[in-house]
């Protein structure tokens, strides 16, 4: 069983979707998300649950793949599952959730895209792939978040099809 968490937009889950991994369960815990309706388009079973997310994921889950999860995981639920993240940076730059603003500010000319095994702590665990993103004088926060997007659309299904199929 292959089971996705996300929190809000969830165009993530929607690019793997589409790349022909069979999500067979998404997760939420925000009920206003507008990864529900993507979906329900793409008749993907959800549940919601605001507090209780961990025990919506069946034990024969073989992979966890957060796209936009905004909850801290508890050190029991990264023991037991193998999980995988997206985070927009390359790590072990700029941790955390303010990653492209934090980029940004500190004037880099490279940034990127960093698909990492999810362990205990922020953003800390094993690197499975990475993807470069320059940055121009002319780019905004905004424009940056949009350019890491389009990347993590791509890398992100690889990365995935390549963890099924090893
Ligand atoms: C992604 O940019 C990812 O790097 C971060 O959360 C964002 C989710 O975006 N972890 P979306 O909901 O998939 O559009």
């Amino acid at each position: 069983m292959i089971v996705c968490m996300a929190s809000g937009n969830g165009s993530n889950f929607e690019a793997i979707v589409n790349a022909g991994v069979k999500i067979d369960l998404l997760v939420t815990n925000n009920p206003k998300a507008r990864v529900i309706d993507r979906a329900l388009n793409l008749q993907v079973p959800y549940v919601v649950s605001k507090e209780e997310y961990e025990f919506c994921i069946p034990k024969s889950t073989k992979l966890v793949i957060l796209a936009g999860f905004m909850k801290i995981l508890s050190k029991e639920f990264v023991d037991e599952f193998s999980i995988v993240n997206t985070h927009p940076s390359l790590l072990p730059s700029f941790r955390g959730m303010h990653a492209i603003r934090q980029s940004f500010e500190a004037g880099v000319k490279i940034t990127g895209l960093t698909i990492h095994w999810v362990d205990q702590g922020v953003d800390t665990g094993p690197i499975i792939a990475q993807v470069p993103c320059r940055i121009f004088p002319k780019d905004t926060e905004d424009t940056i978040r949009q350019k890491i997007k389009k990347l993590e659309h791509v890398a992100y299904p690889e990365a995935i099809k390549g963890l099924l199929n090893e």
